[in-house]
């Protein structure tokens, strides 16, 4: 995702926004990206409770801002992020955001029936 999306959109300025909770998976390859496009990679700090600053999201979030890539549940803190609102907040930017649900998907009830 991050070589496609990256070589595809990324552009020298550009921003991509994760979380100071992010697995290895969802940090190195947006720092290689990054790197290769001359995009910056900002990251929302957490507090002593394993939570999101939401403000701190906030401030983040800019017309630069491409993408949003960030975890649903934490694998190591067990924290459930408000992705529903970091979505909303990111699109009215006009931002992309890559959910990682590794953690979610077997631990939230899904809403559709298969
Ligand atoms: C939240 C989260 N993201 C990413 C991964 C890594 O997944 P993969 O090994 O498929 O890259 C894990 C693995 O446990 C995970 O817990």
């Amino acid at each position: 995702m991050a070589s496609c999306f990256g070589r595809n959109s990324l552009n020298k300025g550009d921003e991509v926004i994760i979380s100071a909770m992010e697995h290895h998976s969802n940090i190195v390859p947006w720092q290689m990206i990054c790197d290769e496009r001359e995009a910056v990679l900002k990251v929302i700090p957490i507090n002593n409770k394993g939570e999101l600053l939401m403000d701190e999201y906030k401030k983040l979030l800019s017309d630069k801002t491409k993408l949003v890539a960030v975890i649903h549940i934490s694998n190591t803190l067990g924290t459930i992020n408000p992705v529903k609102e970091m979505i909303d907040l990111a699109h009215q930017k006009g931002a992309l955001v890559l959910l990682d649900g590794a953690q979610a998907v077997p631990h939230i009830k899904l809403m559709c029936k298969l």
